[in-house]
């Protein structure tokens, strides 16, 4: 197996799995994007895998499944079918099931749009305005059985100014996700980690 092969999986508008491609294409980032699962038909994610020419992009449907752990089996099948190294979640909006977690045990990375582990969850933007905090950010993350509660790889921060919306502070957020993100994926191929308790020591 390669350890540069990734599988992404994304649920939405693709843009962080955009930026990855374009700084693979690029020569920034010495990933390898094998596979592309989205669990939604109408995901732009899959329109932006197919026009990169991503080997294989799947869309698989939760409904034909009986339930999490079905679905997740048949993602992990597709993902060790094509020899990936990597489960990179770009805006993937599905829990994962432990079944999932523990056969990819440090091998599955998210980003999350807040400065973890302040406001995990789905409305993470939302949650951040609401509580009035001045900065906020995104978190890189290994992926473990609790929700966004996994080892942190990377922070980036951005100021929360008084007259946000959501949608403002979001776009801030999504800037830095599309610098940090690819730097990661870049940094832990490169270079690697380990581990000193929960805390996450990139190899020199
Ligand atoms: C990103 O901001 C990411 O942090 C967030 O979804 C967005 C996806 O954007 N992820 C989560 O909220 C996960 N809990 P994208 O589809 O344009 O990459």
């Amino acid at each position: 197996m390669s350890l540069k092969a990734i599988a992404v999986m994304a649920s939405g508008r693709g843009s962080n799995l955009r930026v990855i491609l374009d700084a693979v294409a690029a020569g920034n980032c010495p990933v390898d994007v094998q596979l592309v699962i989205s669990d939604k038909a109408e995901a732009q994610a899959l329109d932006i895998a197919r026009a990169a020419n991503v080997p294989q992009v799947l869309h698989i449907t939760p409904k034909d499944y009986t339930d999490r752990a079905a679905f997740d089996a048949a993602c992990a099948e597709a993902i060790d079918a094509a020899d990936c190294q990597w489960i990179v979640l770009a805006g993937y909006m599905r829990i994962l099931s432990s079944p999932f977690v523990r056969r990819f045990r440090q091998r599955i990375i998210n980003i999350h749009p807040a400065i973890l582990p302040a406001f995990p969850g789905a409305h993470a933007v939302d949650d951040a305005l609401t509580y009035g905090v001045k900065v906020s950010g995104c978190t890189v993350h290994l992926v473990d059985e609790v929700l966004d509660g996994g080892p942190i790889l990377a922070q980036a921060v951005v100021p929360v100014l008084d007259d946000d919306n959501c949608e403002s502070l979001h776009a801030r957020i999504q800037a830095e996700e599309h610098k940090l993100y690819p730097a990661t994926l870049a940094r832990m191929v490169e270079l690697g980690f380990h581990f000193d308790g929960r805390k996450v020591i990139w190899n020199t």
